[in-house]
């Protein structure tokens, strides 16, 4: 690990470097320990063969959210970044992938959650893989030292994304990029209840929320297995896209959050579930909203992706 990239002393023990880093807003504290419990209920309850099958799905969306025409292309790319930072990697399904797909290059996770020493454990057999607990929207190195900056479904539930955007564009190399991922608003009757959800979610235990999660995957299993299509009305006051949907996809994209995918099994689907349900910081952008704060760091996009749940892509200086 090379000291040149920080700005600040911090002391490296095997794969972890450590800084001080203590969450000062309420909600960005709510936040971390909503995402420690839940990397920590996954290294528990889920099965080995459902996570493989949940780190094939999360691969393939990365390479169509990014860009990339297949897991070579990725590598290539990677093996061309000295130093790579995977801002805000959970439990280091996709870091671990970098490290794996680029063995010369230096990938390092950051998080700010239990997740990072819960990925250091797991993944400690990988030498150029290292693993920071802290604030991606305050990180310890210099700026223009990293050559990609990955912040893959993370800066929403920053405390001030367009802040935290702003810091980890200063981090990129010349010559480097940045990817990176936002939800996307929805419907508004769907808009409606996750905001009123977000103000609640700190009267509520993790308990509560892992039932409330639960019961959302029953829900949306009971709808999918009724194989029910219907066509729909545009419905512009509610912001509601006509067609024909299946009946879950459609009361899930406009009203309820009620996630279920049989291949990834009840256990992974209840984590997805406790993952949008349990964080107080989740904000969601307008494709408008987006390119602004891409615009406002001066960047340029190189490629950019949109689909209902997300707007994603890589960007230059
Ligand atoms: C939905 S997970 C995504 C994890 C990973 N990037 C992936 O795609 O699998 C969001 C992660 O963002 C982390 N996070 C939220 N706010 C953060 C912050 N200010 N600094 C560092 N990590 C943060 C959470 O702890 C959580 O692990």
């Amino acid at each position: 690990m090379n000291g040149d990239l920080f700005k600040t002393d911090v002391s490296i023990k095997d794969n972890l470097i450590f800084i001080k880093s203590k969450a000062d807003e309420a909600n960005q504290a709510q936040t971390n320990s909503a995402f420690s419990e839940k990397w920590e209920y996954t290294a528990e309850n889920a099965a080995e063969k459902d996570l493989d099958m949940l780190a094939q799905t999360m691969h393939r969306n990365y390479l169509s959210q990014y860009g990339f025409d297949s897991e070579e292309a990725l590598a290539k790319f990677l093996q061309t970044k000295k130093v790579i930072l995977d801002a805000g990697c959970g439990g280091g399904i996709k870091t671990a992938w970098f490290a794996q797909l680029a063995p010369n290059s230096t990938v390092i996770g950051m998080d700010f959650s239990e997740g990072c020493m819960i990925a250091a454990k797991k993944y400690a057999a990988l030498k150029n893989l290292y693993f920071i607990r802290g604030d991606i929207a305050d990180t310890p190195f210099k700026p223009g030292v990293v050559d990609y900056v990955n912040c893959d479904q993370v800066i929403h539930h920053t405390e001030n994304p367009p802040k935290t955007f702003a810091h980890l564009t200063s981090l990129i190399a010349p010559n480097g990029e940045f990817a990176c991922y936002v939800y996307a608003k929805k419907a508004l009757p769907r808009e409606l209840l996750d905001e009123y959800f977000r103000t609640h979610v700190h009267n509520s235990t993790k308990e509560q929320i892992w039932e409330l999660s639960k019961q959302m995957t029953q829900l949306g299993k009971i709808l999918t297995d009724l194989h029910i299509n219907i066509t729909v009305p545009d419905i512009p006051m509610l912001q509601i896209k006509g067609g024909e949907y299946d009946l879950q996809r459609f009361l899930y994209w406009n009203f309820l959050k009620c996630y279920w995918n049989a291949e990834l099994g009840e256990e992974v689907s209840n984590i997805i579930n406790f993952d949008w349900w349990a964080p107080s910081n989740a904000y969601r952008y307008s494709e408008e909203e987006y390119k602004k704060i891409i615009a406002d760091n001066n960047l340029k996009i190189i490629f950019f992706h949109s689909e209902e749940a997300c707007y994603s892509g890589r960007f230059v200086k």
